[in-house]
């Protein structure tokens, strides 16, 4: 996994890939939703397409698939230390990834430093961008805030972990109750007229709180869980906001947690330390696990007869729902990083996503996707 900037730079050239994130693709952005495109002729990267999320003064240009870096640091069980991350990171980014998903919370704070020192070399070429939004005490999350002081610090140590002095992307992490929308979107707004970000966007809110956040500050991207077993998002509201005001959708959890690389089962145990935190998901416990195997079952006879694994299955369903979403799958691991890279060469045509809809109704997955205290943060305000 040999890595300098020359050669990302040379590999990203091959693509003829635009490196512009900041404003719309000049071309050849890959925008269509079925198919996804063809690699431009020559490129040598699994990772060639680009997408843009966000409309007008909002858009930014980003590869077709991120890569979720939560689980190099956090709640995801087995972390393989530092500096196979920042290679991990860059074998990545060598690989024609720009979107690199992190957090305050993630750690917290240490996420954003792996991040952050991946991408010190490359500033100008790769989009920086985090999530803010809690208080901490003692180092452990203490609950949301959006009180424009705790935003400004969490934003200015970001700003210090990433060695840049402009973020280009900073959602919102959850929504915090106590604040209006509007009041949320005045803070961001106002650190963007001085300098300190670009984009913003917001993660796990409703379509009404999209709106209303939208109509004072374009928002750049929405994240929330999004996937073949969990597909609310289509009927909450959610993808209808996104489209109708342009705002990109970034799907987290898109390979259900590991569940639909078939690496979860019903024998799985999960870690303590660090914090796992599936085994707190209800739709994760053996019982519901068992009874979501016929849908793994379903989707490994429909990838075999396409020649694709089940993830690669999952972020082709993603990225043909349409083509401002950019799943945002989370690995540790070189080889599943690849496999999912090569997922957005996998063009589905309409009737195969209708028969991978037709799938995950024929059989549902099981169990609430968080446990009450975590589903209480998630906004669902008209
Ligand atoms: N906005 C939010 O509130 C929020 C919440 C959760 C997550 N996120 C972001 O979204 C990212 C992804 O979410 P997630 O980790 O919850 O879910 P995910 O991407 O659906 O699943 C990640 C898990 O799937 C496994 N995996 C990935 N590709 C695989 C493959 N090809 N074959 C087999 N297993 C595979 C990974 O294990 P290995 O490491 O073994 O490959 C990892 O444990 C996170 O990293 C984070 O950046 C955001």
């Amino acid at each position: 996994m040999t890595f300098n900037r020359r050669s990302f730079l040379a590999a990203a050239a091959g693509t003829g890939a635009a490196m512009a994130f900041g404003r719309p693709a000049m071309a050849p952005a890959v925008t269509g939703a079925r198919p996804v495109g063809a690699p431009p002729a020559g490129s040598r990267v699994l990772m060639p397409h680009r997408r843009v999320i966000g409309r007008g003064e909002a858009a930014m240009e980003v590869s077709a698939i991120g890569l979720g870096c939560m689980g190099m640091s956090f709640l995801r069980g087995t972390h393989p230390g530092r500096e196979a991350c920042v290679a991990l990171i860059r074998h990545a980014m060598e690989q024609g990834v720009t979107l690199f998903d992190t957090a305050e919370a993630y750690g917290p704070f240490e996420n954003e430093e792996i991040v952050g020192e991946a991408l010190r070399p490359f500033h100008g070429e790769i989009p920086l961008t985090t999530k803010i939004g809690f208080v901490y005490k003692d180092g452990q999350y203490a609950g949301e805030s959006s009180d424009p002081k705790v935003l400004r610090a969490a934003l200015e140590n970001a700003l210090r972990r990433f060695h840049t002095d402009c973020m280009d992307l900073v959602y919102i992490h959850r929504r915090d109750f106590s604040r209006p929308i509007e009041e949320v979107a005045e803070t961001m707004l106002g650190f963007r007229r001085e300098g300190k970000l670009r984009h913003w966007g917001l993660s796990e809110v409703s379509g009404g709180t999209l709106r209303r956040a939208h109509a004072v500050f374009p928002v750049t991207a929405l994240q929330s869980e999004y996937s073949l077993t969990w597909r609310e998002p289509e009927t909450n509201g959610v993808l209808a906001a996104c489209e109708a005001l342009g705002v990109g959708f970034v799907p987290f959890g898109p390979v259900a947690k590991g569940f639909l690389g078939g690496f979860v089962n019903e024998c799985t145990i999960y870690v303590d330390t660090p914090v796992d935190n599936r085994k707190n998901f209800p739709r994760y416990t053996p019982e519901n696990i068992r009874k979501a195997l016929p849908l793994l079952a379903a989707l490994e006879e429909f990838g075999k007869a396409r020649g694709v694994t089940v993830p690669q299955l999952a972020l082709a369903w993603c990225l043909a729902k349409a083509p401002w979403i950019v799943p945002i799958p989370g690995t540790c691991r070189l080889a599943h990083l690849e496999e999912d890279l090569r997922a957005a060469s996998v063009a589905l045509s309409a009737e195969e996503v209708a028969a991978l809809d037709a799938l995950t109704v024929a059989h549902p997955v099981v169990g609430d996707r968080y446990p009450p205290s975590e589903d209480a943060r998630v906004d669902r305000e008209p």
